[in-house]
């Protein structure tokens, strides 16, 4: 079915005035969709999003928006235990089931939200000190809950946010893990798979998006779960981006895909984009919104382990992210339920269409013109050839100072418009312990000291190259006078390497 609203506006006016220009060739434009479900559909896929229950009895545009957008829905507080039961065994269902009866009406999935968190836990829950009343408690409110909606909601999250990458023993110290220790997790699944055996169960967290430190300790526990038989069947990655900076496809879809691997069911479980980190016109931000929602959907349709992708929540004017007062324009309708150019971001990336990159605008890339465009920053540079490398590598040795590293200085014209862009580069780091490296853009304006807008930060073992991606938006209140590309990071003694260099714009792709 081909759309007729805005898209098919869009289309008219590039036929009638735009003839000849430098315009995007529609000829072979491929169907497109009336709704974002009926494109999630033609994938196989599911597009969700988070339910509020006040707004879904009270506003009937936004009851209407959801059931025709979506197929998928996520109770966006009703399900949490705070809300659902406020008093110990005195239960608040009301909200909850009108989500429940209004998803089931329209033939929407459902997934529950959420049993172990840190956050939205009923006071008389965090006055508990005893480990044996903690997993009475918990296992008497799964059964609960999970009873009443057993056959409609299939899917739940059962732990949330179990990991704090700067807590010593990488676990999040919640009431759950200082009570009952890491194996709470473990604890949470058993009971959960006892209270409804039919659900699918699974872990949730944010900034496991990208390759990483947090990414990398989630992916083991998880695969430690599923080798000891632990009842875990999916894996939500929030994905509450910022859309200055955010992680790049090939990053995501790597890291899906060796979730994927572990036989887990993997979604994108809360998607939204902050622009209030980009500088610049509302209408650059929503382009880059556009962009980073495209770019993250699309990742999810192309990988077969990627089963379904949630937003959290759709009108701009209801998101959470407004919630400490600075307006984010984080979802997909504006406050006059019109459609932003970032519902047309999730409509192409619903039709599998990742944002098509530019040319790379880093000049030798891959160092096959020896060390020309590049300098060492308070370092010695030198050309190398490793096994594991096809491209010379280049390696900053004697580095001074963090601040010191490689830098490329000519790319003021590749980023004097500002627009989208995607990065990557193979680094490694040679010293005696891990350490991380920085990516970052070093922007002067007359007048002004120098900033450094960070690109990406990873944290390396020594000796191993990793493959470091991001992907970010940039808009200039004023214009830069010089802009370079820098990796520095690591204590000085340690050196840096790097090859196959490599930094593309993002357009949104045709059609
Ligand atoms: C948020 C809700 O959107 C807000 O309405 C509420 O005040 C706080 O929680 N990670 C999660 C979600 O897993 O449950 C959170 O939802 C957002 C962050």
């Amino acid at each position: 079915m081909r759309a007729t609203d805005a898209f098919g506006i869009g289309l008219a006016m590039v036929g009638a005035t735009a003839l000849g220009s430098a315009c995007v060739d529609y000829s072979n434009m491929e169907p497109s969709f009336a709704t974002l479900r009926q494109a999630a559909q033609a994938q196989g896929k599911l597009i969700g999003t988070a339910v509020d229950g006040a707004l879904l009895s009270t506003d009937s545009e936004y009851a209407r928006l959801l059931a025709e957008e979506f197929s998928a829905v996520t109770p966006e507080n009703a399900t949490k235990w705070g809300p659902l039961e406020p008093q110990d065994d005195t239960y608040d269902f009301s909200d909850a089931d009108s989500i429940v009866a209004a998803a089931l009406d329209h033939d929407q999935s459902l997934k529950g939200h959420v049993f172990t968190w840190h956050q939205q836990l009923p006071s008389w829950v965090e006055s508990i000190s005893d480990p044996d009343e903690l997993r009475l408690a918990l296992r008497e409110h799964m059964e609960t809950t999970m009873a009443r909606y057993r056959g409609q909601i299939k899917v739940w999250d059962v732990v949330n946010e179990a990991v704090d990458d700067n807590a010593p023993a990488g676990y999040r110290e919640n009431i759950f893990y200082e009570l009952l220790g890491p194996d709470y997790i473990e604890e949470a699944f058993l009971m959960a798979h006892e209270a409804d055996p039919d659900a699918l169960l699974y872990y949730n967290d944010y900034a496991i998006e990208r390759m990483g430190h947090k990414a990398d300790f989630t992916y083991q526990m998880l695969r430690d779960l599923v080798a000891r038989d632990i009842p875990i069947h999916g894996i939500g990655m929030q994905s509450h981006l910022s859309v200055h900076r955010y992680p790049a496809a090939d990053d995501l879809r790597d890291n899906i895909r060796r979730f994927a691997d572990l036989g887990l069911r993997v979604e994108i479980s809360e998607l939204d984009g902050r622009t209030s980190g980009l500088t610049g016109t509302l209408d650059q931000q929503y382009e880059a919104q556009r962009i980073a929602f495209q770019e993250t959907v699309a990742s999810c349709v192309l990988e077969p382990g990627c089963a379904r992708v949630t937003l959290w929540g759709f009108l701009d004017e209801y998101s959470w992210l407004d919630d400490e007062g600075t307006e984010e324009h984080g979802l997909l309708f504006d406050d006059n339920y019109e459609k932003k150019p970032s519902y047309w971001g999730v409509m192409d990336g619903l039709r599998g269409k990742l944002a098509k990159r530019g040319p790379t605008l880093v000049k030798n890339g891959d160092f096959e013109d020896e060390l020309d465009h590049w300098v060492g920053v308070d370092s010695t540079l030198s050309l190398e050839s490793f096994e594991d490398q096809a491209h010379p590598v280049a390696c900053a040795r004697d580095r001074s100072s963090s601040e010191s590293g490689l830098s490329q200085v000519d790319l003021l014209d590749a980023f004097a418009s500002g627009g989208s862009f995607t990065f990557r580069a193979e680094v490694r780091q040679e010293g005696t312990a891990p350490a991380g490296i920085n990516v970052a853009l070093i922007v002067e304006q007359s007048g002004q000291d120098p900033s450094t807008l960070s690109l990406g930060y990873l944290y390396l073992e020594e000796g191993v190259w990793r493959t470091m991606r991001g992907s970010f938006a940039l808009a200039w209140e004023a214009p830069p006078t010089s802009v370079r590309l820098s990796f520095s990071g690591p204590d000085p003694g340690v050196d840096l390497c790097i090859t196959q260099v490599a930094l593309n714009q993002l357009h949104p792709a045709p059609g």
